[in-house]
């Protein structure tokens, strides 16, 4: 059996059959093929509506005209594009949306009335998102009368960074942290050229909502970063393909380029013939690719290059490039993931976990307006259970971007099926002033109240490589759709999320069972973060996992090391003191109440324990249980939850398509290896540490 070490690279190559359909196989478009369908408008992305359309109508029997010429069923316009067809009513013709507001940049405004659906958009991308919203509603869409109602997203960028290498990387291969084979960009140094599968990528995020990605890594090697300059082409390709589907493209670039790149003695961002450079060369980057996004920036983090080299700040650097990007309309992504990866793990008093927030408080108000500062969700790393970052409540001045993480790093790399959803809506809810005040997603989408009233983007690393079924575990396709979804309304509930993305992958027209189905579905991943987090590291101590790969259990694989990420576990006790009291005072980052409720004892909640204070094992939690019990039951109980999962799915054999079912099976087996690695490994870890017994008797070795 192959197993993440040893897993062979599931590469196809440009002539090799088109990838699986993921979310929108054919039969997702039955509803709308079977209809007499107007598109009015012209703009490529209205291009792609009407060829959606038209391929659909070939295969269900409908017909698509761009000229009223007889009833129809269905209208997709746009209002500004020449008078408006008869058949659009004239209460349709301005925005009847009670909420007064017009479909604007990106939104559609959505109705139904004589037995006509009409759909209309100021802006032809908006068309494109109508047309998709159709796709999820199926024969809803087509059914009595329906008020008018104007939809459009939450947040202004939402956006993908793939961590792809241009050339495969010695250590980090040709996507960092990438699990689902090679890249669908590059390969091997060069444009990996599969233009079907990058128009069929497009598509995807266009249903989804995403607009934005970055087409190359944070950590910019010596061939990525030449994508600014003599290979700009290689990146205009890809922004000529994804524009049909409003996907604008952005680059991650090195804060060294005018040195690497430029010839220049120098990258101060202070120095006027540095700042020369970065506007000349922004400027050829917009003359070949005239909507580009602009850039991301990974800046004096884990060894890239950064403004400290010149004893310059995060704002003088980030100001830089924002000065060259603004004529343009473009913005900078600057990363707040800033802290010392150089750390003595002697040393109590530094705390990785507080190092944004150090760096990064200080300097709100000082970012340009074109500043977006992309924050990851949790103060330390994409682990399974973090707290909410406090850079996202201290920065009232800057426009910020909750960075989360799709590619499943730190919870299982697609081998383990981990729907994400359910956390990262925790993430989004998550009240930064506390009980009744703003969210993290209402801060994103600029609600209206006291705080940040910028507005902000949602960003995640993206899942996606040549993988036949994209995400190499076919489940894994779920976190991508929700995630998208999410982004453009963050109050979407991740169980209504799952049944969206299951309606649509498998209709109920191409399986055996679709109550069977979906009820499997929702077992296997309803509670597979929650599953994922129980046989893994504790009560968010994080952590825990094989050093550099991350994958699989290493209690102490970081404990003696310089990444900053310790568990301090010792015969009497476990967990990281941050408290203001005794420990390295993070939780006085958070503002009240959460900076009390952290700093409690009493009051931390128990998922949070380990996170924030050192505790005996015979702590007794909320839940009634001691330290050392939770660990003993949570781990016994994540495998067998784990067995329960992988036997539910046997039972879809026969009942959908074989390739999925068969992929998902060798998953869970590994998946169930893996889970019974971690729980036996940290409960005899901890049952050596404490010499606790478990109270159940059960066997630790
Ligand atoms: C994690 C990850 C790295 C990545 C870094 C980042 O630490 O392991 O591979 O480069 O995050 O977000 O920049």
């Amino acid at each position: 059996m192959t197993s993440p070490a040893n897993a062979p690279v599931t590469a196809t190559d440009p002539a090799s059959p088109p990838p699986h359909p993921a979310w929108l196989p054919p039969e997702a478009f039955r509803a709308i093929g079977a209809r007499r369908v107007l598109v009015h408008g012209e703009g490529p992305p209205v291009e792609t509506v009407h060829d959606e359309v038209a391929r659909a109508c070939a295969r269900y029997g409908g017909r698509v005209e761009r000229t009223a010429a007889g009833p129809v069923d269905l209208v997709l316009a746009l209002r500004d594009s020449g008078p408006l067809p008869e058949v659009v009513p004239p209460a349709a013709r301005t925005a009847p949306d009670p909420d007064g507001g017009s479909p604007g940049d990106e939104g559609f405004l959505l109705t139904r009335s004589d037995g006509v659906t009409i759909v209309l958009a100021d802006a032809p991308v908006g068309l494109l998102y109508g047309l998709f919203h159709l796709v999820r509603l199926g024969e809803a869409a087509f059914t009595g009368e329906q008020p008018a109602r104007t939809h459009r997203p939450a947040l202004r960028r939402r956006m993908l960074d793939h961590w792809d290498n241009v050339a495969v990387h010695p250590v980090m291969g040709q996507v960092e942290r990438g699990y689902a084979g090679g890249s669908i960009f590059w390969r091997d140094g060069r444009p990996r050229g599969d233009r079907e599968r990058l128009r069929a990528y497009g598509r995807l995020l266009a249903s989804t909502g995403v607009n934005a990605i970055s087409v190359n890594n944070v950590n910019v090697g010596p061939t990525e970063a030449l994508l600014l300059t003599e290979r700009l082409d290689d990146v205009a390709e890809i922004a000529d393909l994804l524009r049909p589907y409003g996907v604008r493209v952005h680059l991650s670039v090195t804060f060294a380029a005018p040195v690497l790149l430029g010839g220049l003695p120098t990258a101060d961002p202070l120095d006027e013939q540095v700042r020369d450079w970065w506007e000349s060369t922004t400027r050829r980057v917009y003359a070949r690719v005239p909507d580009f996004g602009g850039y991301v920036v990974k800046a004096d983090s884990e060894g890239q290059p950064g403004p400290f080299s010149y004893g310059r700040d995060h704002a003088d650097g980030a100001n830089l490039l924002a000065a060259a990007l603004a004529p343009h309309g473009g913005v900078v992504h600057w990363r707040a993931f800033v802290y010392d990866h150089r750390q003595d793990w002697r040393d109590r008093t530094t705390d990785r976990a507080r190092a944004a927030y150090d760096h990064f408080a200080p300097l709100d108000g000082r970012f340009a307006d074109n500043v977006v500062l992309q924050v990851k969700f949790g103060p330390v790393d994409f682990q399974p259970r973090e707290p909410v970052s406090p850079v996202i409540a201290a920065m009232p001045a800057t426009r910020l971007a909750v960075e989360l993480q799709v590619t499943q790093e730190y919870t299982g790399q697609q081998w383990h099926a981990c729907y994400l959803a359910p956390w990262w809506h925790e993430v989004l809810a998550f009240r930064l002033w506390g009980p009744g005040e703003r969210s993290v997603a209402d801060v994103l989408a600029d609600v209206p109240g006291p705080g940040p009233r910028r507005g902000g983007d949602l960003v995640a690393v993206a899942n996606v490589g040549d993988d036949p079924f994209w995400c190499g575990h076919p489940l894994a396709q779920a976190n991508l759709y929700a995630f998208g979804r999410l982004a453009w309304d963050p109050r979407l509930d991740p169980t209504a999320l799952l049944d969206e993305w299951i309606d649509l992958t498998f209709p109920a027209s191409t399986v055996g069972d679709p109550t069977l189905v979906r009820e499997t579905l929702h077992a296997v991943l309803d509670d597979s973060w929650r599953i994922y987090e129980r046989y893994t590291a504790p009560l968010g101590v994080g952590f825990m996992v094989n050093p550099a790969g991350h994958y699989g259990p290493g209690v102490d694989g970081y404990e003696y090391s310089r990444w900053g990420t310790y568990h301090f576990a010792d015969r009497d006790g476990v967990g990281v003191d941050r408290t203001r009291a005794t420990g390295t005072g993070m939780t006085g980052q958070y503002p009240p109440p959460w900076s009390q409720v952290y700093e409690s004892l009493e009051q931390c909640p128990d998922e949070l324990l380990l996170f924030f204070h050192h505790v005996p094992y015979s702590h007794v939690l909320h839940s009634g249980s001691t330290v050392i019990q939770h660990i003993y039951d949570t781990h016994f109980a994540g495998v067998a939850e784990v067995e329960a999962m992988r036997d539910r799915w046997a039972g879809l054999a026969g009942v959908i398509d074989p390739a999925v079912h068969e992929r998902v099976t060798e998953r869970l087996a590994e998946q169930l290896r893996c889970a019974t690695e971690w729980r036996d490994q940290v409960n005899t870890y901890f049952f050596r540490k404490s010499g606790v017994p478990d109270a159940r008797g059960r066997r630790i070795h």
